[in-house]
């Protein structure tokens, strides 16, 4: 008789078990562990709402098999900010710079925008549209998005430079 195994992977920084995972690993993140940041929308691999880092790579986990992702580290929306649930500078500059609206595009924005980030120190403004085109947003905060992402990296380079600023409570 076949035994299963468990896979097992970590997920922003937790370490998880999880039994023969049937589905995406958007189903596996939202439905297993209740981690409903990262958003479905088109469940096709055309908006990026569910992009999420594995293995420090950017995939759309609605088309990513969860059973793929044994041994893998993933970072979703929820891992960028501390633990105490503040937000980092990226996320606070785009509630500085008024990026998201809905907010259901914002997620999967983030983390393609903080992937890029950790490439390119100080993209330019074309670096940055052609990064983040793989991630559309219905309510058109493009302009805005561009705006967080210049700030962030600018206040990277210079402290001052920005209001954005790391591990801000959220709702302080
Ligand atoms: Fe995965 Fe749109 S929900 S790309
Ligand atoms: Fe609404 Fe992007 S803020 S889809």
């Amino acid at each position: 008789m076949a035994i299963s195994l468990p896979m097992q992977l970590t997920v922003n920084g937790r370490l998880h078990r999880v039994a023969e995972p049937q589905g995406t690993l958007l189903d596996l993140l939202r439905d297993d562990l209740a981690l409903t940041g990262t958003k479905l929308v088109c469940d096709r691999g055309e908006c990026g709402a569910c992009t999420v880092l594995v293995d420090g790579r950017t995939a759309y986990a609605c088309l990513t098999l969860a059973a793929a992702c044994d041994g893998t580290t993933v970072t979703t929306v929820e891992g960028l900010g501390g633990v105490d649930g503040s937000m980092n500078d990226l996320q606070q500059a785009f509630i500085t710079h008024d990026a998201a609206q809905c907010g259901f595009c914002t997620p999967g924005q983030l983390i393609a925008a903080h992937d890029l980030l950790a490439r390119h120190a100080a993209p330019s403004e074309s670096e940055i549209v052609a990064a983040m085109s793989g991630n559309l947003c219905r309510c058109g905060t493009y302009p805005k998005i561009v705006r967080a992402i210049q700030a962030v990296a600018a206040a990277r380079h210079e402290p001052s430079a920005t209001s954005a600023t790391p591990g801000v409570p959220r709702g302080a």
